[in-house]
């Protein structure tokens, strides 16, 4: 059993502060599926901890791994994870965000751009519904949540792993890359005129998405090629972030997969 002290483990306890994770260039996933999912990514995990309960459930997935894999006390894990239930069972992970050209490069035909996006339960939903409805990449644009936070981490089960995340400082730039890139750009409002039915959909596409509290900046929305909106029948005065981004991406994965 590793000391509380090692090295090791002070350097990943560093990763569960954003400076900390900037500095070094790594994350952490915890829990059984992010680690898997982890693994499954050749050269991304860089250390597997483990309490003795974890290594005794997670058997199966730990075994076979290249990866070393360090038994640690439940005090231990409880520091490295940011949860209230911890999981016992945390990787140390290299940074896998592409830049916004590699990004486009790869002929995307459906991309998530969130604009300042402040909620980290959000975001993870958010990539994990991508993943999902088969999205080539997620954008954090502006002065975003950090996709690696435990919290977000935790929330996209995973698909942090098989998705494009990019982390684009100025969202107008990003907006004007994906439209040279070819992809139709379109803002989404509650208050906007168009419907997202009414979207020729089947194109390759660019959804913009706004921070929760605020929505999208009236220059964001008219750097678009379109605004639209998914109509509300209730009395919501809007929908939730992530909410609305699936109904966009599903409304696009049926159109362009028929
Ligand atoms: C909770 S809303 C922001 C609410 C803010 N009061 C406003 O009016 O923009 C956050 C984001 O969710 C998306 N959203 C929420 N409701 C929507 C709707 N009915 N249609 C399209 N997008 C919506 C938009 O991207 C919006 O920027």
């Amino acid at each position: 059993v590793l000391s509380d002290s090692n090295a090791r483990l002070a350097a990943a306890r560093r990763l569960t502060s954003r400076r900390g994770r900037r500095e070094a260039g790594r994350f952490l996933a915890e829990g059984a599926q992010a680690v898997r999912e982890a693994l499954a990514s050749p050269g991304v995990v860089v250390d597997v901890f483990a309490t003795a309960t974890a290594l005794d459930r997670h058997r199966d997935l730990l075994g076979p791994s290249a990866v070393s894999v360090s038994e640690i006390s439940e005090r231990a894990a409880s520091a490295l994870s940011e949860t209230m239930a911890p999981q016992g069972l945390i990787a140390v992970c290299e940074r896998v965000d592409v830049s916004l050209a590699t990004a486009l490069d790869r002929a995307p035909a459906l991309i998530v751009v969130l604009v300042e996006p402040n909620d980290p339960g959000n975001a993870g939903a958010i990539l994990r519904t991508a993943d999902a409805a088969g999205a080539d990449a997620v954008v954090f644009a502006g002065d975003a949540v950090d996709p690696y936070n435990g919290k977000t981490v935790r929330a996209t089960a995973g698909s942090l792993f098989h998705v494009d995340v990019v982390l684009a400082a100025d969202p107008s730039a990003t907006v004007r890359a994906c439209r040279q890139a070819g992809l139709m750009t379109v803002a989404t409002a509650g208050a906007a005129a168009r419907e997202i039915d009414g979207l020729a959909l089947q194109r390759p596409t660019a959804w913009l998405f706004g921070n929760e509290a605020h929505g999208l900046a009236e220059e964001m929305i008219a750097e678009c090629d379109f605004t639209a909106r998914v109509p509300v029948y209730g009395r919501a005065e809007s929908l939730n972030l992530a909410a609305a981004a699936a109904v966009c991406l599903y409304a696009s994965a049926r159109a362009q997969r028929g």
